[in-house]
């Protein structure tokens, strides 16, 4: 990678920042002094900044307990980001994998690996997510077993053009059920049970593919993925 490249990636400076700090004779590289941006180091070359020894920030993997009254958004508008929440370096560099409401709580997976966000929310993917929901009104009987066998099928939504690919509805209780959806349309599970007469009171995500919430993460709370876990996309 290019010196610039990785003193911007290492440090808070800017690619422009760090050309003049090249060009002030303040960098080396394994103990010489480097004023070429251009310059190519490598992970065992030893770059130094004011006199401090840096180490490059990798790509981040993220799960976080998303608690309500936090946006995923990237920019900062009504509400705290979940970025915000981070105690990290660089977090400008991050962005949340898909969407969960305002109100939402659960699993939000945070990265700045562009690529593996893109294997999760890609709608070809049909990557599975889990829901919990709490709802307003109960459902159970035969109701009940309309919903799961309209949900299985596909239900149109109020202004898409396509009904829902099929979806797995459980129901746990009368007023909780579990919704496994493989797209992520706009206010899609509170759309699909307002769509039966029902509303959502309460959402929270279970899991994104193969991995759930760190049931140990109280709300706001978030953790660094393991090798493992990110492999499963
Ligand atoms: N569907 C919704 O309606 N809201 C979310 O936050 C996620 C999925």
């Amino acid at each position: 990678m290019r010196l610039d490249r990785f003193l911007s990636e290492s440090t808070e400076m800017t690619r422009g920042l760090a050309k003049r700090a090249l060009l002030r004779g303040e960098v080396t590289v394994n103990g010489q002094l480097e004023k070429k941006a251009a310059r190519h180091v490598q992970s065992d070359d030893c770059v130094t900044w004011l006199g401090e020894a840096l180490e490059p920030v990798g790509l981040r993997y993220i799960m976080l307990n998303k608690p309500g009254g936090v946006e995923c958004t990237a920019r900062r508008e009504l509400y705290p980001r979940v970025v915000d929440l981070l105690d990290v370096a660089k977090p400008e560099r991050l962005h949340s994998v898909g969407r969960l409401d305002v109100d939402s709580t659960g699993l939000i997976l945070i990265t700045d690996d562009g690529q593996w966000s893109h294997r999760i929310t890609a709608p070809s993917r049909h990557c599975p997510k889990v829901y919990r929901a709490t709802l307003a009104r109960p459902l159970e009987g035969a109701g009940a077993q309309r919903a799961i066998r309209a949900f299985a099928e596909g239900v149109e939504l109020q202004g898409d053009k396509t009904p829902t690919l099929p979806a797995r509805l459980e129901c746990l209780d009368p007023y909780q059920v579990r919704l496994t959806i493989q797209e992520g349309r706009y206010h899609q599970v509170r759309r699909m049970l307002a769509a039966i007469g029902n509303h959502v009171e309460a959402l929270h995500r279970e899991a994104v593919g193969d991995l759930p919430l760190d049931e140990t993460l109280a709300p706001g709370e978030w953790r660094e993925l393991e090798a493992s876990e990110v492999a499963l996309f």
